[in-house]
């Protein structure tokens, strides 16, 4: 068995997926989760999938003594994955506050306590969000990090300094920062996928609800922007692609293979693709016809980004290999699991 890693917020969509791709890569996993936005039945999920139960403990970050008793139950953690955050945009711009308490504070402590503990790897899921437009695209590593347009955006950048801030303070650990561009898609056993709470904010969950008919119609927010089709273009990167991203990450920490305490990786496929052509390669794929309807534009979208993943895939050894409609299609079959499984 190689190390005990800790995967905070491992029980969420994107986390779930990196436990899965860790107990595969001979890792063991402990996973954290408040289950604010999550439900336990995920871990049956991942047993199912690997044949391994992750530990599991139900608590929140914000509370110091309760993350030190679990290092004290759950000696020789030697990485972390941190996931645990609020993460929907539209929401932190109407509560900033408890946005920028849970996901500064939680990482506070997590910083504070990762060095009594011996812990020497931190993964940080962040996000492209900290680049706002792009002056050029694609957008590598040395883009110039700008203000975000929500304070979801804003807790991923200051998170990101605090982080570098720590470890050039003398902090006996290093960190890889993960800028994740559109994660989407679900596990190809549809045993785990996306499980947003209410009404989707993002993209492809409205399309899938909408394909199964528990939304009316698809908004696509407008067709005329500055695109060859009018819509915004995103890097739509498959979310089992984007666990793997974060093996890599871990062994590139705990296997020395890197110079600098503090690394950035973008991980995108480095294809844009707009929104429209997202909806007809989902009618395509799974021979469903979608009702959308085209709509004014939503506040704070940027009209187009992608990524240059070349940094990832010459240091990491990491690339995105799944096809866009594979993945458009293992979307789609979650969504039936779910009606079959009664969920939604
Ligand atoms: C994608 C495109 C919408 C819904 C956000 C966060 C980012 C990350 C991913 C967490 C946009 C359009 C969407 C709909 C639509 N989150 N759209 N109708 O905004 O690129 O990124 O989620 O890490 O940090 O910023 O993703 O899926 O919301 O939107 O037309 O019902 O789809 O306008 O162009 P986004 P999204």
């Amino acid at each position: 068995m190689k190390a005990k890693i800790l995967v905070t917020g491992g029980v969420g969509y994107i986390g779930s997926h990196t436990a899965v791709e860790l107990q595969k890569a001979g890792y063991e996993v402990v996973i954290l989760d408040n289950l604010s936005n999550s439900n336990a039945e995920v871990l049956d999920g991942i047993k199912n999938i690997t044949g391994i139960r992750p530990a599991f403990e139900k608590m929140d970050m914000q509370d110091k003594n309760a993350l030190r008793q679990l290092f004290e139950k759950h000696p020789g953690i030697k990485g972390v994955i941190n996931f645990a955050a609020s993460k929907a945009v539209g929401e932190s711009v109407k509560k900033p506050l408890l946005y920028y308490r849970n996901n500064l504070v939680t990482m506070l402590n997590l910083l504070d306590l990762m060095p009594e503990y011996g812990v020497t790897a931190l993964v940080f899921s962040s996000s492209c969000t900290v680049y706002g437009q792009p002056d050029r695209l694609p957008v590598d590593e040395t883009a110039p990090i700008k203000l975000a347009l929500s304070p979801y955006g804003n807790t991923k950048r200051i998170c990101e300094e605090i982080i570098a801030d720590t470890i050039y303070a003398g902090a006996p650990f290093k960190s890889v920062l993960l800028r994740y561009f559109n994660p989407i898609g679900a596990h190809p056993t549809a045993e785990i996928g996306e499980l947003p709470l209410g009404v989707p904010q993002n993209l492809l969950p409205y399309i899938t609800q909408t394909a199964i008919g528990i939304r009316p119609q698809l908004s696509v927010f407008g067709d005329d922007y500055e695109t060859p089709d009018g819509s915004c273009i995103r890097d739509y990167i498959n979310v089992v692609d984007l666990a793997k991203a974060h093996v890599k990450a871990i062994e590139y920490i705990l296997e020395n293979k890197g110079e600098k305490a503090v690394e950035a990786f973008n991980l995108g496929t480095g294809r844009g693709v707009s929104v429209l052509e997202l909806i007809h390669t989902f009618e395509e794929a799974t021979k469903v016809k979608l009702n959308y309807k085209i709509v004014n534009r939503r506040e704070g979208d940027i009209p187009q980004i992608w990524a240059n993943p070349e940094k990832a895939n010459k240091i990491l050894g990491w690339k995105a290999e799944v096809p866009l409609p594979d993945t458009l299609l293992s979307a789609w079959k979650w969504q039936l699991h779910l009606r079959e499984k009664g969920i939604m």
